[in-house]
């Protein structure tokens, strides 16, 4: 790898986002292309697979050559394709890595395959190498604020803990976190739908929480705490070792209060007003919450963020590292950033996240995570296929 520029295309097209990007070297950006699909959900108040797998069909092309010429690259100049393998939407899935493949083997250049769950983790790492003057090109190590980091990876899909290590040239990752039912995203998301507000739900709720009071209804801490014994114990974790979070229940309790204050015909007729302008937007919402809705809403964000903070630090005390990562598309909400950053700094432990941008679903995170890959030449194999359930990591 000395001898060429080290230019990675990336590919991700394991959900509701279509991207490309060109990132050189692992860690600097020269394209970062995203084709939304919001629009397409909104309707549906959710991702719908297989309308998500004919817009990434319809996008990828145009995607990927925009973020060619932003880039100011030719194909010719790419050195390696990279393209989430798993985990995601099957479907979806499929439409990036035949695209990539086709491309590579056009192209002659290897691809490699990612997993979309390092992409995130790597997210903060391409921001903090970004930053860093002694960059030795290979490697990230020393940027980080001392290994293992641990890293909490919370978006729509996922609420995992990883202890993420870099040794011999590559990343080694052990789960030792998880959601035993819904993501955390998954409760921003199913939450707002629930208010009438929009979709995805994270942004609104991070929008509309700071006008309540995030004390008024008190969430009792068991109603977010796994319930292991009953679910069941997955085989990789020791239920000794590792950390379980769990948020369905929030979400029902947060349905019993609607119901108890009687709060549906409120509710209907926000999700009118909202459905009868052109583009809402999260802000246009607050005119249409009374207090009681908006303390809720603060309430139910304060628990979940909180019930993340709590166990991820407690995680890092543990296993006695020195730096927690956050990323994902939930690490984009800014009390949560407030609040891990408060308890970071009490603990004097270090804490980085991605910028906003580089939080939800993108590909220069792909590229990223794929750069340690090109320079031990760990190529995927021809057969590479969508595994929409690929784990990270042991
Ligand atoms: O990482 P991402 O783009 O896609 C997945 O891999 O799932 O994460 C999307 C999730 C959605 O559930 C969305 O509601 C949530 O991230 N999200 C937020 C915020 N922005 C996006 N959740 C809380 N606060 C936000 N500001
Ligand atoms: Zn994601």
């Amino acid at each position: 790898m000395k001898s060429s520029s080290g230019l990675i295309l990336g590919i991700e097209t394991s959900c509701d986002e279509t991207a490309a990007a060109v990132v050189r070297r692992g860690t600097e950006i020269l394209s970062n292309t995203v084709a939304s699909q919001i629009a397409v959900h909104l309707p549906y108040g959710g991702v719908v697979p297989e309308l998500a797998s004919r817009e990434h069909l319809r996008n990828i092309l145009p995607v990927a050559r925009e973020s060619l010429k932003a880039a100011g690259v030719g194909y010719g100049e790419i050195d390696a394709v990279a393209v989430t393998e798993g985990p995601g939407l099957a479907g979806a899935l499929l439409v990036g890595i035949s695209f990539a493949k086709s491309l590579a083997i056009a192209m002659g250049k290897p691809l490699i395959a990612v997993n979309h769950l390092e992409g995130h983790i790597h997210a903060v790492l391409l921001d903090r190498a970004k930053g860093a003057s002694a960059m030795d090109g290979n490697t990230f190590e020393g940027q980080l604020p001392g290994q293992p980091v641990l890293a909490l990876v919370v978006s729509g899909g996922h609420t995992h803990l990883y202890l993420s290590e870099y040794a011999e040239g590559a990343w080694k990752y052990r789960n030792v976190g998880r959601t035993v039912d819904d993501a955390a995203g998954e409760a921003f998301d199913k939450v707002a739908k629930l208010l009438g507000l929009g979709y995805p739900g994270g942004p609104w709720i991070d929008t509309l929480a700071p006008h309540g009071n995030p004390e008024a209804v008190p969430f009792t801490f068991s109603q977010i705490k796994a319930k292991v014994h009953r679910k069941g114990v997955p085989e990789a974790l020791d239920p000794a070792e590792s950390v379980y979070f769990s948020f369905s229940g929030i979400k029902t309790a947060m349905l019993r209060y609607t119901k108890v204050y009687e709060m549906g015909v409120s509710i209907d007729a926000r999700r009118a007003a909202l459905a009868e302008m052109e583009d809402p937007k999260p802000a246009d919402a607050l005119r249409l919450c009374d207090r009681r809705t908006l303390d809720l809403i603060a309430s139910f964000q304060r628990s979940v963020v909180d019930d993340l903070r709590r166990k991820t630090f407690r995680a890092a005390e543990r296993f006695g590292v020195e730096g927690v990562i956050v990323s994902g598309g939930v690490a984009a909400n800014r009390e949560l950033r407030v609040r891990f950053t408060a308890e970071a700094a009490e603990r004097d432990v270090a804490i980085a996240f991605p910028s906003m941008a580089l939080s939800t679903d993108n590909a220069a995170m792909i590229a990223a995570a794929a750069w340690p890959k090109l320079v031990v030449g760990q190529f995927a194999e021809e057969g590479l296929t969508a595994e929409p359930g690929l784990p990270l990591g042991r």
